[in-house]
């Protein structure tokens, strides 16, 4: 079938499966192009289906060797096998076995979805439904089994051969050069949730005892030679596992907790039974080739993969549509985990940025979709910031709505009355009505209304009667398929601040909550609070208390005081980027960048107080402070008729102004911040190190000349990768031969390190100059890069991608290169493709002469014969 015909599956369509499956053996017997599955499948009618239906397993690319039922050899009129589907017409209406065999070629499997192979390591991926890529199966995630796996293969070649569950059986066959393994995972589990590895690999290991006594061996699996860089992911995982006892209250529930790092991975990490599976650019972390940002990373998608035990495994999704159920609950509590691990204000500072960046950019373009979509054609598309990190400003949110103590017995009530189940969001949000007696009623519409709401936010005070009156109305644009909008449940945390801190909150309205929160949940409502004997600033939303865009009243004095007197940290660093923000569409809207000099004047005024003042106390949030909306920020918010040209000129000359202001102050940071002792990844100098090269960043505008003298000197000085890194970042920003030296330098130093050439590879390609697509097309025939490794795609490809003024050239030259790129990508792998396409998704918001080129860009992929669901998808959506 022609991808663009591939059927809608749709939420209001589900119905239980009709068969269940109880228990599922494999042997399989590892194969570098001809791998034998052999799968025992104990079915039985589900007592919820239809009594009689058929049974429909589904496949992928499967050709099946051989059939037995109740281990009779099958006859063939009594069922039919495609490579998509192995279908028995009339089975027994009893529990009955099924026995399957499948031959698989890993060697060949470019879509690293199913078995494949990594660097010589055989590994799986099954989420979404990778696993009817395996064996014929009901690959569905409310038909859960237990799985008993045995995995054989020759111990050269795989030494380590590892699966779900617990060990139960290992030895050498007769002659000595094959082994096996046998593998018991006694927790049901859908499909998705399979995996087995099988190669040579070092690890680290360490004994771990849960708070309820179980004794569990934690392990992480490396490539030969680089366990020296798999201790921080170790410990994080240790740190994440009492985090979870103590917080959640969630102890560990096998005899093994297994990490396995593979280089070629279509994802992040995969959440499989006992078995973790990771790009192993979130594992590997040394002083020399991991930054301060890739051991953050490391540590919360540890955390994430790990928590998923409860949130996603033993509590999974009834179906698809329910995706947010665990992507969006696990999002939150590894975000509470790095909160609690580092400074709370800059990790929701940080969260904050990346939402608006991705998922914002995603809810005001073609691709917008709800928490909860009830329609899609290709489940792979909807593993997107509005699932993850919307779907976890959610469930942040009801947390404020109803209150920390509900929210925690609502959790437990969660995990005791949904273990072992396939949920849903309603499910899921029963439990919150039952522990906080409120109607969710409304506030669930959040799972179903894309776009992002915008509050526009209004107050007056009156001095004769002390009172302060705040209007807030709320609106959503139309997205594609919801042209209609209902008003939303607001959390607006909020304090109202006087010339000498918080002033008390008063009212007698019933929207203000307890802890300071009004509950906007009309399209508009006043709060009048009283007893105020001055005039107050309001800072509103509090902590991104929701995942709104905030339209505020508010001067820009006003604004640069709550810069420096909000008790609440996220708005301080809200004020300032707001003042900037304004400034900076003006200026990038008109193309008249002449209101820009006396904005720049007073931020770097605001900025020169704060760096003299306490802000080295909290390095990480004075680093916070110093950065700027990027000009894809700037963009975004003016949303129509965007020159990105004219965008990043404002940008540039704001950011050159500030930085030449503020020169002595930025260089005097960046001589006192200089840390003395060896490494180290804790919170505490990688906080230091953002302030130092955050400074070194803004001089590199304002003061080039000195810049490129104390770049060249870190680079040189430094002995870890931060440092490297900020100076080759801050050298891109400086045309001439001194930068095309460092690039070639910072290349020999770590030639045979792909990790960090990625970053060198995006880095290049992020450089906001006409030459860079050229650059780019040299890149492609380096070493570094390789266009099978979904890493190096990611780094050089998306990094253009990424890059403003270059893949929205003017003469369309960059989408032509993209669209190129992604079909020929797509015939290889397709899921690394269609988000690649994604980076389309903000076209409509260009001015006309761009729009249409992007639009023929994307034409031209969606009119190319035998394109892939996914690919195909993304470009029919983005067009409609
Ligand atoms: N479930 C994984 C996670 O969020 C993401 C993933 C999805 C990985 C699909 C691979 C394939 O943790
Ligand atoms: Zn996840």
């Amino acid at each position: 079938m022609p991808a663009e015909d591939a059927p809608m599956i749709r939420l209001e369509d589900y119905r239980p499966s009709d068969w269940l499956i109880d228990t599922v053996d494999l042997d399989i017997v590892l194969d570098a192009t001809k791998t034998r599955v052999r799968a025992l499948l104990k079915l039985r009618p589900n007592p919820h289906g239809r009594p009689g239906a058929p049974l429909v397993l589904d496949g992928d690319e499967l050709t099946l060797g051989s059939i037995a039922l109740d281990d009779v050899p099958l006859d063939p009129g009594l069922y039919s096998a495609t490579p998509q589907t192995l279908t028995l017409a009339s089975p027994p209406d009893r529990p009955f076995s099924l026995r399957l065999e499948t031959e698989l070629d890993p060697g060949a499997n470019t879509k690293l979805m199913g078995l494949y192979r990594s660097s010589g390591v055989y590994c799986t991926q099954c989420e979404a439904d990778g696993f009817r890529r395996i064996t014929y199966f009901l690959d569905r995630p409310d038909v859960m089994s237990v799985y008993t796996v045995r995995l054989e293969a020759a111990k050269a070649e795989a030494p380590v051969l590892l699966a779900n569950g617990n060990l139960v059986a290992a030895a050498e066959l007769p002659g000595g050069e094959r082994h096996f393994a046998v593998w018991h995972d006694p927790h049901p589990k859908p499909a998705y949730l399979f995996a087995l590895v099988g190669g040579k690999l070092d690890h680290v290991r360490q004994p771990y005892v849960t708070a309820e006594g179980r004794k569990v061996e934690l392990a992480v699996y490396v490539e030969p030679g680089k366990a020296g860089r798999a201790g921080w992911a170790l410990d994080s995982l240790v740190r994440c596992m009492r985090w979870d006892e103590r917080v959640f209250g969630r102890n560990y529930d096998l005899d093994v907790f297994n990490v396995v790092a593979v280089s070629d991975f279509n994802m992040g990490a995969m959440e499989n039974k006992g078995l973790n599976i990771f790009n192993d650019k979130y594992v590997l972390a040394d002083p020399q080739t991991a930054s301060d940002g890739d051991y953050a990373s490391i540590e919360a998608i540890i955390a994430h993969e790990y928590f998923h035990n409860w949130t996603g495994n033993r509590i999974t999704c009834r179906d698809w549509f329910q995706l947010c159920l665990k992507e969006g609950l696990t999002v939150f509590r590894d975000q509470e985990f790095s909160s609690d691990e580092r400074s709370r204000p800059v990790k929701r500072i940080a969260d904050v940025r990346t939402l608006r960046a991705t998922q914002f950019s995603e809810d005001a373009g073609p691709l917008a979709h709800p928490v909860r979509p009830r329609a899609y054609k290709e489940i792979n598309n909807f593993y997107t910031p509005t699932v993850y990190e919307k779907g976890a400003e959610v469930i942040r949110m009801l947390k404020v709505l109803i209150g920390d103590d509900a929210f925690e017995r609502g959790m437990d009530l969660y995990f005791e009355r949904c273990d072992g189940t396939a949920a849903t969001i309603e499910e899921f949000l029963d439990c919150f009505i039952e522990t906080s007696g409120q109607d969710l009623a409304h506030f669930a519409q959040w799972y179903e209304q894309a776009g992002t709401p915008t509050v526009v936010a209004a107050g007056r005070y009156d001095a004769a009667a002390k009172s302060y009156t705040l209007d807030l109305a709320q609106s959503t644009p139309r997205t594609p398929g919801q042209p209609q909008k209902v008003p939303l449940v607001i959390p607006v945390a909020l304090g109202l601040v006087g010339r000498s801190g918080d002033l008390p909150l008063s009212s007698i309205s019933p929207a203000l909550k307890a802890g300071g929160v009004v509950v906007l949940d009309q399209p508009s409502l006043s709060v009048t609070f009283t007893g105020l004997s001055e005039a107050p600033a309001p800072s509103l939303l509090r902590g991104f208390s929701a995942p709104v865009r905030l339209e505020l009243d508010l001067g820009d004095a006003e604004l640069l005081r709550l810069f420096t007197a909000d008790s609440d940290s996220f708005n301080r660093w809200q004020a300032l980027q707001t003042v900037a923000t304004r400034a900076l569409v003006r200026a990038g809207a008109s193309g008249d960048l002449g209101g820009l000099d006396a904005k720049a004047g007073e931020l770097a005024q605001a900025l020169e107080g704060f760096l003299a003042g306490p802000a080295t106390a909290d390095p990480a949030f004075a680093a916070q402070a110093l950065r700027l909306p990027g000009p894809a920020d700037i963009a975004r918010e003016i949303g129509k008729d965007v020159d990105p040209d004219a965008v990043f000129a404002a940008h540039r000359k704001l950011a050159r102004e500030i930085g030449a202001a503020l020169a002595g102050p930025l260089a005097a940071l960046h001589a006192g911040l200089r840390e003395a002792g060896p490494y180290s990844p804790a919170a505490g100098p990688a906080g230091r190190r953002a302030l130092r090269n955050e400074a070194l960043g803004l001089l590199a505008l304002g003061a080039p000349a000195e810049a490129s003298r104390l770049t060249q000197a870190q680079f040189a000085d430094a002995d870890n990768l931060t440092d490297r890194l900020a100076a080759l970042a801050a050298m891109t920003l400086i045309p001439g031969e001194a930068r095309e030296e460092l690039i070639a330098r910072f290349a020999s130093l770590y030639a045979g390190e792909p990790l960090v050439l990625d970053k060198w590879l995006m880095a290049q390609a992020l450089i906001p100059e006409d030459g860079t697509l050229d650059r780019v097309r040299g890149l492609m025939g380096h070493p570094a890069f390789s266009p099978g490794n979904p890493n190096r795609v990611r780094a050089l490809i998306g990094g253009f991608a990424a890059n403003l003024t270059q893949f929205n050239r003017a003469d369309g030259a960059g989408y032509g290169f993209i669209a190129g790129i992604v079909i020929e990508l797509d015939r290889a792998n397709p899921q690394v493709a269609s988000r690649l396409l994604g980076s389309f998704k903000s076209w409509r918001m260009l001015e006309d002469g761009r729009r249409e080129l992007a639009k023929s860009a994307l034409a031209m992929v969606a009119a190319t014969p035998g394109l892939s669901r996914d690919v195909a998808d993304i470009a029919a959506r983005s067009l409609a």
